[in-house]
């Protein structure tokens, strides 16, 4: 392939995305210049999200700019002018769904003149996704990265304004910057930012790369957009971050932990607190106390254990050992009668031989999580795993993910099947996708439920009775 001159572009670097140096982090407020304001008149745009819910939270922000911009939303991907993919990094297939999608979105520029396709989220914070853009996909108007989504506008004026693509993408360790106006999915529960990227640097994964240093928000800034909430209606919050239970680590100027927080949310009149995610080393016992203060903190927490081996654990720098998550979920479980505990786990991690794996199902089994999510291990370049050697054959990885998938299974249908004959309270989200005539809403336990009711329940905590338990999902009558 020809060398391209990249030079008058800002470009993404590995390198420096894994430093570290400033400790301190500057906390910007948002404001959209009146020159903006006009420039979505009459013009719609379109957002696909793909990844986790830092991303749809980001995504949200890219809306909420967007409409303080004048652009409408569309439903329909051949109506918009503006149409941007927010991407994921954290698997290969993941980035290979984005580049399947760009290779069909190509035609709608041969209709669509005025359509600008952009590329944003922690993809291009990686220099060779972005040099594959450049090269092969020379329709991709706008490339940024996680670290300015709030120069949006500026970048669709350049965009429309100059001959030129536009890219930029920042490795600094990155700021934090508050009053982004949010345009959200949900009328009934809510995403809230309450730090920023992670410091683990677990040999997998990619996330300390593209999302930059640990950076928590301000108390006050959370605090008040809960309270925000609580005026709109909302009747739930998930406290988003990486590692949730690093909160605060970063700040100077004053002692104020996760556990704070959540004391503190504890006494605002809303209904379910949720958070995500935690991590097994940084998860202590004053967070535990405070989540059995109950309340509004629900009882399930998601809790990525991802190996049963220590030896595998370790080569994961998951910096805790078996037994001490073990202890913590038996810790969690006195605190927190019935919580429900879910987790992340990787297979065919580098060197996972077979004995580490049976450890990971004995663990599984020993936990009796009620749900997991489930990965192969994919390596990401520019992270130390991805040099391991590894001579798993990916046959043999695929008969560990379905061994394991099996348990889990079993743990999710165990976990549904103990609320069997009991009321539980459900928080009405909507009509089920698969029957209209259905509605479907969360448990305490975050155990999804479907029933029969009428649609003015939706935004409201109702009692239903469970008549039958499935592996995904409960059926239950309304009591009241
Ligand atoms: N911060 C969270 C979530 C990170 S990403 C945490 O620490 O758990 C969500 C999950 O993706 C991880 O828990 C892990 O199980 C999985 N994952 C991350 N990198 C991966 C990789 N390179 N290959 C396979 N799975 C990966
Ligand atoms: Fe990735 Fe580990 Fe950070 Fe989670 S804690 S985002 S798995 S580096
Ligand atoms: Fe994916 Fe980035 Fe989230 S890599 S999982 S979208 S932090």
């Amino acid at each position: 392939m020809e060398t391209k001159d990249y030079s008058k572009y800002f470009m993404p670097n590995m390198q420096d995305a894994r430093k570290r140096i400033n400790r301190y982090t500057n906390v910007y407020k948002f404001t959209l210049d009146e020159e903006y304001k006009k420039l979505g008149q009459n013009r719609f745009y379109y957002i696909k999200t793909y990844g986790c819910q830092g991303n749809n939270a980001d995504s949200e922000k890219i809306a909420g700019i967007l409409e303080a911009m004048g652009y409408q939303e569309t439903a329909e991907i051949e109506k918009a002018n503006v149409l941007l993919l927010n991407t994921c990094a954290i698997r290969e297939n993941a980035e290979m769904r984005v580049f399947g999608e760009l290779g069909r979105l190509k035609g709608l520029k041969v209709k669509n003149k005025d359509l600008l396709i952009g590329v944003c989220g922690c993809m291009p914070q990686e220099e060779n996704v972005v040099k594959t853009l450049y090269e092969k996909f020379p329709y991709v108007d706008l490339v940024f990265g996680t670290h300015n989504i709030h120069k949006l506008p500026q970048y669709l004026r350049d965009a429309y304004f100059s001959q030129d693509r536009v890219i930029e993408v920042y490795s600094q360790e990155g700021d934090i910057v508050e009053e982004i106006p949010m345009k959200r999915e949900h009328q009934v529960k809510a995403w809230v930012n309450i730090m920023y990227g992670c410091d683990e640097f677990c040999t997998y994964c990619i996330v300390p790369y593209t999302r930059g240093k640990e950076r928590s928000r301000r108390p006050e800034d959370i605090i008040s957009e809960v309270k925000e909430l609580i005026d709109l209606g909302y009747q739930e919050v998930t406290l988003l971050g990486q590692n949730v239970n690093a909160y605060g680590k970063d700040f100077v100027d004053i002692e104020y932990t996760f556990a704070d927080l959540l004391a503190d949310l504890n006494k605002l009149p809303i209904s379910r607190i949720r958070f995500t995610t935690s991590h097994p080393r940084d998860l202590d016992d004053r967070t535990i106390e405070v989540m059995s203060r109950g309340g509004n903190i629900m009882p399930h927490l998601h809790l990525p254990v991802q190996s049963g081996s220590n030896t595998v654990l370790k080569r994961m720098n998951r910096k805790y050992t078996k037994e001490e998550y073990v202890e913590k979920v038996k810790k969690l479980k006195q605190a927190v009668p019935g919580i429900s505990i879910t987790t992340d786990i990787i297979v065919g991690f580098p060197g996972e031989t077979n004995e580490d794996f049976e450890k990971t199902l004995e663990l599984v089994k020993e936990c009796e999580f009620e749900g997991a999510f489930t990965f192969i291990f994919s390596p990401r370049e520019g992270t130390p795993a991805s040099r391991y050697e590894d001579s798993t054959p990916m046959e043999e990885k695929k008969k560990r993910l379905y061994r394991l998938n099996e348990i889990v299974n079993e743990g999710y249908l165990k976990g549904n099947k103990r609320f069997e004959g009991e009321v539980v309270e459900v928080l009405v989200e909507g009509k089920s996708d698969k029957n209209p005539n259905l509605l479907t809403g969360y448990t305490p336990h975050n155990k999804l439920v479907n029933f029969i009711g009428d649609e003015f329940l939706i935004g409201k905590i109702v009692k239903v009775k469970i008549d039958k338990a499935f592996t995904w999902h409960l059926r239950g009558k309304i009591v009241s």
